[in-house]
């Protein structure tokens, strides 16, 4: 069977808002789709296409990926590159795609962590499977205690002048470590764009660190990527543990043992609270986040089209009063992570 040819919407940056990074030139869409869980071997290619094509359909035009995204670890990125050729190449220049290298990729001493020669190979690597010649931002996936910073920085200094990379970002880096960091890339004409951590209701760890901060005092853009807490705040575990959800299948941090009774307290009143204000319980914690004029984008992850039109909903009503926004730190407090 021929596929039909993939026509964007025409009206696809009528709803979506855009936020700049940082002191930076980019504006991002303020809920961008990541592929790290739903996209690989195991998803049928016409889901994904489905909830791609969805998503720029609705203004999302930043995708995020990384080299080890699957399950099997590069199977996201193969993916990405077969919506390259099928949906996505006339519109490469309306896209910003970022890709990673910091984990477990390959066996040996140099298919990890974050020597010069990982990150070279790796950027390679996903350039080819993702079927592209240069991606938007390229990051340092964590930070290396080992390998000297000064040598992670230079080879994204490099990969950016080499044009396999516009921009460079970091992820969850240690703060002192992401000052350094900073100072390094704006000496070598490379500002860092973006800063990605685990930002939401419940975790609290980048702001009680000090990086939302430093973010604001050096221009750097934050976005915050599992901003459903990897689905805990959303309606899926109110009822149980579904068996199609993220948490049955273990494969993940998300375990079973993070559903205790005070996170069920809490998410079912952080649910009606939610429901008063006419959202669902996924709308208001990524409203929470669109709310907070720190952070620049959130990054969700979707197993469905209908979860993606449902979070895409959050847009209509990021407003809060000051009396929601005490009670969902009230509702939140005892089961809030406040530091690693
Ligand atoms: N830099 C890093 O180290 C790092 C680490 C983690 C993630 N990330 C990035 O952040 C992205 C998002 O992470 P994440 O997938 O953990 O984000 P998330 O948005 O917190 O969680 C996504 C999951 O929540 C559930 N969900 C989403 N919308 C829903 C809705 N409306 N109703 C009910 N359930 C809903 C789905 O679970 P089910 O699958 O169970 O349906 C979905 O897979 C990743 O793809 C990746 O790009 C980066």
């Amino acid at each position: 069977m021929i596929e039909p040819i993939y026509a964007a919407s025409e009206s696809r940056y009528d709803t979506m808002e855009y936020r700049r990074a940082g002191k930076s030139g980019i504006k991002l869409p303020i809920l961008a789709l990541g592929l790290w869980n739903n996209f690989g071997s195991y998803k049928p290619m016409q889901d994904i296409k489905a909830m791609a094509q969805l998503a720029f359909d609705k203004g999302v035009c930043h995708f995020d990926l990384a080299n080890n995204y699957g399950p099997e670890p590069g199977t996201a990125e193969e993916n990405f590159g077969r919506l390259m050729e099928g949906s996505f190449k006339p519109f490469r220049d309306e896209l910003l795609i970022s890709t990673k290298a910091g984990w477990d990729m390959w066996p040996g001493p140099y298919g990890n962590w974050g020597s010069r020669k990982y990150l070279m190979a790796s950027l390679d690597q996903s350039l080819r499977r993702m079927k592209l010649d240069y991606v938007d931002i390229f990051y340092s996936h964590r930070y290396d205690p080992e390998t000297p910073l000064e040598e992670t920085m230079q080879a994204l200094v490099d990969i950016v002048r080499q044009g396999k990379a516009l921009y460079v970002g970091l992820s969850r880096y240690p703060l002192e470590k992401a000052r350094e960091a900073y100072k390094y890339l704006s000496e070598h004409d490379v500002p860092c764009l973006l800063y990605q951590d685990r930002f939401n209701i419940i975790d609290r760890t980048p702001q009680n660190a000090g990086l939302l901060d430093l973010c604001q005092e050096t221009g750097t853009g934050f976005i915050s990527f599992s901003p459903l807490q990897q689905g805990l705040l959303t309606n899926r575990y109110l009822n149980g543990i579904p068996e199609d959800s993220r948490m049955a299948t273990g494969r993940t941090s998300l375990k079973k043992e993070l559903l205790t009774p005070a996170m069920l307290k809490a998410l079912t009143s952080l649910n009606e609270l939610a429901a008063q204000r006419g959202q669902s319980l996924a709308q208001m914690a990524l409203a929470w986040l669109f709310n907070d004029s720190r952070v620049s984008s959130v990054i969700i992850g979707a197993s469905s089209v209908k979860q993606i039109e449902d979070n895409l909903k959050a847009i209509e009503n990021y407003s809060f009063t000051a009396d929601e926004l005490s009670l969902i730190e009230k509702l939140s407090e005892p089961v809030q992570l406040k530091s690693k």
